[in-house]
């Protein structure tokens, strides 16, 4: 297939917008990650994003929306907290699953009764949605299993040949992807952690629950309250391994390891070769450059990587659920003396 390269120039949003009303294929910039883009309303549009992506069936989409009231149409009732989260906070890096209305086909929900929504920050993607004339499924323009593309020279990489267009938008503002959360449960649950926090998502509608999947590895026998959580996620070609320390401890760690690489805060001062992922006590740089630094990794052909681990307070919480997915859940806790845990 030959993909097309488009700008972001009003003719080629137009022209991109067009292919996607056909029921093409076009992966476009978000603040998050580039998405796949497809009609959310096209049910053979929306499979061709699993086939391009090799994504299992039962792992859901999210919906793109260009205006709040968009939203409407697709679910079966705007309960007062998720108008309150919408009037809060969209257009942003949040998605908000409700129980959806007939119009959102099973291809689009993996079969489930439920349709995640978000409306993105990102203006070129509210530009391409609005030109499409159609709600736009989209999930993070990445073969599945890999890091999440937060440039389009990541998505060249996965796609090209394989999708309609890509549009180029440079790099991608927070690179992690949206703060997922529930409300079609009693209490909302956050099935992914974000940009949005917690903490700001609580002060809009009270407390809410954090999936216990977020922050550890399922058990074999759990129910993925997201199906997405169940599927290995994020993970580069090189084995990683979490190392929890304080910067000292963790400098005298790596620096006596042959054969590994690091993957390190910009002020740790390692001599093994390392690439690094933002500053210590700044949890936005760090979710920036996270999947750019997993995906370097793998350029400069790293087996085994020790990774430091970020704080979990805040975006602290995205950077560390994504982390500890990329490691397999594999952490050596160097806090508590003498003792060296291996968990997963
Ligand atoms: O930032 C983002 O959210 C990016 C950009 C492109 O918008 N998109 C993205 O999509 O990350 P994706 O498909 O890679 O991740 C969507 C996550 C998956 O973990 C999926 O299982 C979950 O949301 N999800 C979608 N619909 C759901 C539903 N109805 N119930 C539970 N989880 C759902
Ligand atoms: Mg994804």
């Amino acid at each position: 297939m030959n993909t097309k390269l488009f700008g972001t120039s009003e003719y080629d949003i137009a022209e991109a917008g067009k292919m996607i009303a056909q029921g093409k294929l076009v992966a476009f910039p978000t603040e998050t990650v580039y998405g796949l883009g497809a009609d959310a309303l096209n049910d053979e549009a929306v499979h061709n994003i699993y086939r391009a992506k090799g994504r299992p069936s039962d792992n859901p989409l999210i919906v793109h929306i260009a205006e709040k009231e968009d939203i409407v149409p697709l679910v079966k009732e705007v309960t007062p907290k998720a108008k309150a989260l919408i009037d809060a906070f969209f257009p942003a890096p949040l998605t908000i699953i409700l129980n959806k209305s007939d119009k959102v086909g099973k291809v689009v929900s993996g079969g489930l009764d439920t349709v995640a929504v978000r409306m993105p920050k990102n203006e070129i993607a509210r530009k391409l949605i609005k030109a499409s004339g159609c709600p736009i499924a989209a999930p993070s323009a990445n073969t599945s299993g890999l890091p999440s593309p937060t440039r389009v020279k990541y998505v060249i990489d996965d796609m090209m040949g394989k999708i309609d267009g890509i549009i180029d938008g440079g790099d991608c503002e927070y690179g992690v992807e949206s703060t997922v959360i529930t409300l079609a449960t009693d209490v909302p649950t956050l099935l992914r952690p974000g940009a949005i926090t917690k903490e700001m998502i609580e002060a809009v509608i009270g407390e809410i629950t954090v999936a216990p999947a977020v922050l550890e590895g399922m058990k074999n026998d759990e129910v993925a309250a997201s199906p997405g959580m169940k599927y290995k996620h994020y993970a580069p070609k090189a084995k990683v391994v979490i190392v929890n320390a304080d910067k000292k401890t963790y400098e005298d760690f790596v620096n006596s390891r042959k054969d590994a690489f690091a993957l390190c805060f910009d002020d740790d001062e390692v001599t093994i070769p390392k690439v690094t992922f933002g500053k210590e006590n700044d949890d936005l740089s760090q979710a920036k450059e996270l999947f750019d630094a997993l995906r370097e990794l793998d350029e400069m052909g790293a087996k085994k990587v020790y990774a430091r681990i970020p704080h979990k307070d805040g975006v602290g919480m995205a950077v560390y659920n994504r982390l500890i997915r990329a490691a397999a859940f594999c952490i050596i806790d160097l806090t508590k003396p003498f003792t060296v845990g291996l968990t997963g």
